[in-house]
């Protein structure tokens, strides 16, 4: 496939109705989301062309969900982390967090950064998950960060000092909903959209394969003409 994106965003949305629809509970879906991240991160990591995949996992808004809910997805994380390093390793996939991960754990933490240093030399696709992210908190962060260092704000020093450095060219959510939910908003601004119904459990590499279809036929102009 020629002319494929450098980076694909995605918000992973869906997983609880997919649960509640199977008769189980909301962390049941979870479950299966994160083997849908397993396979979605594969299938990048086997077109070279794809250089980024950016996976909106906890936003800081997700604070707000039921405390057992919270916990849960705290420690699927940790188990995800544990377990995946070789996914990580055998596809030469580098893994890279966005977020402030200071409010997590200590132990999710030491796991989280233990994978960012094992997959450092990894060449081949780089993996972001989105953790306790969010993209007006991103912004701030980066303009706190230039402030206290007294470098003046422009387009470029904003953009490196963001945790995500690479513009989005597909920001794609499943699940339904037409937002984009606090997610990448500086790096998507001339991202091509996809929404889809299905849900994040159910999203296969083939249906990704199809939005791929979709997005080498459009003409991307940058606010430009052809
Ligand atoms: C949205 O579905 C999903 C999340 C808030 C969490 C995303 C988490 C995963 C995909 C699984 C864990 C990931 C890893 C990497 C281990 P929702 O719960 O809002 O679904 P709903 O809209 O149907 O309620």
């Amino acid at each position: 496939m020629n002319n494929l994106p450098s980076h694909i965003a995605i918000i992973m949305d869906g997983n609880g109705r997919w649960a509640k629809a199977q008769g189980k509970n909301r962390t049941f879906g979870h479950e299966k989301g994160a083997e849908t991240v397993r396979a979605i991160t594969t299938y990048c990591s086997q077109h070279p062309q794809i250089k980024h995949l950016t996976l909106y996992a906890f936003s800081t808004e997700n604070w707000k969900r039921p405390k057992l809910e919270v916990e849960f997805l705290m420690k699927l994380l940790e188990r995800y982390f544990k377990k995946e390093l070789p996914l990580y390793l055998e596809n030469n996939i580098q893994f890279l967090p966005i977020g402030n991960l200071s409010s997590f754990s200590p132990s999710l933490q030491k796991t989280i950064l233990n994978v960012c240093e094992a997959t450092a030399h990894c060449t081949g696709l780089v993996q972001s998950l989105a953790l306790n992210y969010g993209g007006k908190d991103e912004i701030i962060r980066a303009a706190q960060k230039l402030h206290e260092a007294n470098i003046s704000i422009t387009e470029t020093s904003l953009s490196q000092a963001l945790d995500c450095t690479q513009e989005v060219d597909i920001l794609i959510r499943t699940g339904g909903d037409h937002r984009i939910s606090n997610f990448l908003l500086w790096q998507s601004a001339y991202a091509e959209l996809f929404f889809t119904n299905t849900l994040w459990p159910e999203f296969k590499s083939d249906e990704l394969e199809k939005i791929l279809s979709k997005f080498q036929k459009v003409e991307r102009r940058f606010g430009g003409l052809n």
